[in-house]
């Protein structure tokens, strides 16, 4: 199913094609281990999984034995996750309802999305109880660098700036760790982690399923040329001699603690 358009997918562009995901996503949720491992859960507790998306990981604390609500602002991934027989929200991240309700707040792979972090903060602080954590990996500073800088040059020319259209956060550890102490939380860790990512569907079908927000601005040979000249950009740098494509990304995990 296409999204249809909702508050966080109307400010940059984004939508999500469930099925599309599925099929060349899903190593999304494969190389969260390490921010599964962060987060910890155990049973019984209460998580809210913060743009849970289509709901895999989700499920996999919902298999841990912790009784997990998933929020999305998408339609179609909400509709994606419900499918899976899991309690699902359709909110925006900077307008969350929850009111001290949770023993973990857990985000993968969302929060980079967003750009008014603040907004989004104060929501995360409200939805938990005192001493209550907050799990999160998302995109960081210098995150798919090689492909921004290719998609703002290539996009330059049809007077598109790919970067205010993506309107992406790719915060350093120093920015973020700035706003969550304003918003009343206690870090325990905070690292950026290069992670190069390999592309098991190749990089037009990464730009297809992540970057339709800036690429839909075009139409028909003009935007079948901008994908062209994007990928003869990037190939020297991101394809390697046997034909894999390897994405530069960046992420910023951290584990924070609501005072
Ligand atoms: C990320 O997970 O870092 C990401 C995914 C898609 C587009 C931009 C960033």
């Amino acid at each position: 199913m296409k999204d249809q358009a909702t508050p966080s997918s109307t400010i940059t562009g984004q939508t999500w094609d469930t099925a599309a995901y599925a099929a060349n996503g899903r190593f999304v949720a494969t190389l969260a281990k390490g921010v599964v491992e962060l987060l910890a859960p155990r049973p019984g507790e209460h998580i809210l999984d913060l743009g849970c998306g289509d709901g895999a990981l989700t499920e996999e604390l919902a298999d841990a034995g912790a009784i997990v609500t998933g929020v999305d602002a998408s339609a179609a991934m909400v509709e994606a996750a419900r499918a899976r027989g899991l309690r699902i929200d359709h909110h925006d991240a900077t307008a969350l309802p929850y009111e001290s309700q949770f023993d973990a707040v857990f985000s993968n792979a969302a929060l980079h999305w967003i750009r008014n972090a603040p907004a989004v903060l104060a929501g995360v602080h409200r939805a938990l109880r005192p001493g209550g954590r907050f799990v999160v990996e998302m995109g960081g500073h210098g995150n798919i660098a090689a492909i921004r800088v290719a998609l703002q040059a290539v996009m330059a020319g049809y007077g598109i700036d790919a970067e205010e259209t993506a309107a992406s956060l790719f915060a350093s550890p120093a920015f973020y760790s700035r706003l969550l102490e304003a918003a009343g939380f206690r870090i325990e860790s905070i690292d950026l982690i290069p992670r190069p990512t390999p592309l098991p569907s190749g990089m037009e079908v990464w730009l297809n399923t992540f970057r339709n927000g800036v690429l839909d601005r075009l139409a028909g040979a003009d935007r079948a040329q901008a994908v062209a000249r994007t990928l003869e950009l990037l190939r020297p740098v991101l394809c390697d001699s046997d034909g894999n494509w390897i994405a530069d990304y960046v992420r910023l995990r951290f584990r924070a603690i609501r005072d």
